[in-house]
């Protein structure tokens, strides 16, 4: 059956204000009480936590502005295997970390360094699935998103294995495996189309894309949907398969919602931001969000929240790491 677009755009405002009334105190304490997150989780037991996170991200990202993307997307590849429980942090042999879809995240160090100076400060109190939430937020913020408040309790898992690393979506996915994906986590279309807008700023390798610029479907031609300017601009930028291209082709510095008016372009660096705009389940959310970019900004925020709850581990389970790199031996 298709829905005529005016009634999804008016369906996408609706949830709009019921998420938004959904962030009252009351339903924040909801939340807190269905996750076994709290916002004060660390309140008495280390009050300095957030400064402590908010102050590293701050010194690392004002030199090198690049690290608010990578933070943000590595909470993602986080939280897209096992759920939010910083296995792609633990660096052994056969680790998600160590997995070729994994070659281009960064930040590792940024989140070692937060960790030793917490374990000064709160030793063995401070799990760094927490950290790496915190510090993505804080990184969004800095980028020039928006601002959520983060419950805490993650525990970190005791498990990571290179293979799962293939469940990450990697750009050439189609729509309906990337909302079953999502669905898997908890998230919905709608949560589809608004994180995908993360791509607003950030680069990708010039790898992830020689495919569909070059030999799409083995064609031996480039993505018939891609506007033939871009295309050409893609051919010179992505000689070498190690350089890099921005997600975002216009305004790549800004966090904002041109990353969809690209879209609506046939701009989008990588197939599944480009079928966003074409297939029928997602483009009335790309209009809405390109026509509105507070919607874009808001909803980010309140997308993001919903990621860093995605299968989190709470109470006894997994353990609180002393060296996010290594589970612990006692
Ligand atoms: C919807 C499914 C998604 C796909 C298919 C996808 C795919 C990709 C790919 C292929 C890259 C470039 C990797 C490379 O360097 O070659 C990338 C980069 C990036 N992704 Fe995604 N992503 C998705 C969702 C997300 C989400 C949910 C977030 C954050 C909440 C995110 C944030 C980012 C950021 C910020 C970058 C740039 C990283 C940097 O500059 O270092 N992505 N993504």
């Amino acid at each position: 059956m298709k829905v005529p677009v005016t009634s999804l755009v008016l369906m996408i405002a609706v949830l709009t204000v019921v998420q938004l009334s959904c962030n009252s105190a009351w339903a924040q304490f909801i939340e807190e009480e269905e996750l076994d997150l709290l916002f004060g989780f660390y309140h008495r037991t280390c009050p300095q936590f957030e400064a402590i996170v908010h102050r590293k991200v701050k010194q690392w990202v004002d030199k090198d502005r690049t690290l608010a993307p990578a933070l943000m997307r590595l909470h993602f590849h986080d939280c897209s295997v096992r759920g939010c429980d910083a296995s792609i942090l633990l660096n052994q042999p056969g680790s998600e970390r160590k997995a070729e879809e994994s070659k281009s995240l960064r930040g590792f160090e940024l989140i070692d360094e937060i960790k030793a100076e917490l374990e000064k400060k709160c030793p063995k109190t401070v799990s760094c699935a927490d950290i790496l939430t915190a510090a993505a937020r804080d990184a969004t913020v800095m980028a020039g998103g928006p601002f959520w408040m983060v419950p805490y309790g993650r525990r970190d898992g005791r498990v990571s294995i290179a293979k799962e690393a293939k469940l990450v979506p990697m750009g050439h996915e189609n729509i309906t495996s990337l909302i079953e994906f999502f669905q898997s986590q908890g998230l919905n279309v709608l949560d589809l189309v608004v994180l995908s807008g993360a791509h607003t700023i950030g680069r990708c390798t010039c790898g992830s894309v020689q495919s569909r610029i070059y030999n799409h479907k083995g064609t031996g031609k480039a993505d018939p949907t891609i506007d033939p300017k871009y295309l050409n601009y893609l051919r010179r930028k992505c000689r070498w398969a190690s350089e890099y291209v921005d997600l975002d082709a216009t305004t790549p510095k800004a966090f904002d919602s041109v990353y969809y008016k690209n879209l609506q372009k046939k701009m989008g660096l990588l197939t599944s931001d480009q079928l966003l705009h074409s297939d029928h389940r997602t483009s009335p959310i790309v209009a809405a969000l390109a026509s509105q970019p507070h919607l874009f900004h808001y909803q980010f925020g309140v997308s993001m929240a919903k990621l860093g709850n995605v299968q989190v581990l709470t109470g006894e389970e997994g353990e609180v790491r002393s060296n996010c790199n290594f589970v612990n031996r006692y």
